[in-house]
């Protein structure tokens, strides 16, 4: 990926808008669709901590109640020089609507990674058990 990548640029500005006053950690998420479609989303955090959400699901979660369900790409940064994946329960979510999705992770300084899903997340659990 190159940092004048599109889908780079729209997860760093994402990342702008992440409301972090517990964790000061501040993450942005940019998720292309199939047909073109790119849709960010940044982490809110909550003072009931638990019910915060990352910047991942914001993203799939935007992209899926504007009726987007095919997902080919995306890039998550934030700025940690040891490159930040998603948390376990991003990867199941993401894993239930995008088990193809390539993953992009990044940092401020252009440092990146590019992960399939599957490579992320190989033993997945999901509705084909059940
Ligand atoms: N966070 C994300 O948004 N995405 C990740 O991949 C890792 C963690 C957020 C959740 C919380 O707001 C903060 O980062 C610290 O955990």
């Amino acid at each position: 990926m190159n940092t004048d990548d599109a889908l780079y640029r729209a997860a760093v500005s994402a990342r702008e808008k992440a409301i972090a006053p517990y964790s000061g950690f501040h993450v942005g998420a940019a998720l292309q669709c199939e047909d073109g479609t790119l849709v960010t989303g940044c982490n809110v955090e909550i003072s009931s901590y638990g019910l915060t959400i990352c910047a991942e699901r914001t993203a799939l979660f935007k992209a899926l109640s504007e009726g987007k369900r095919q997902f080919t790409r995306m890039v998550v940064v934030a700025d940690t020089e040891e490159l930040t994946a998603p948390c376990g329960a991003c990867r199941q979510v993401l894993w239930d609507f995008a088990p193809r999705l390539e993953v992009t992770i990044a940092n401020l300084e252009g440092k990146q990674k590019t992960l399939s899903l599957q490579e992320l997340f190989p033993h997945p659990f999901g509705n084909h058990l059940f």
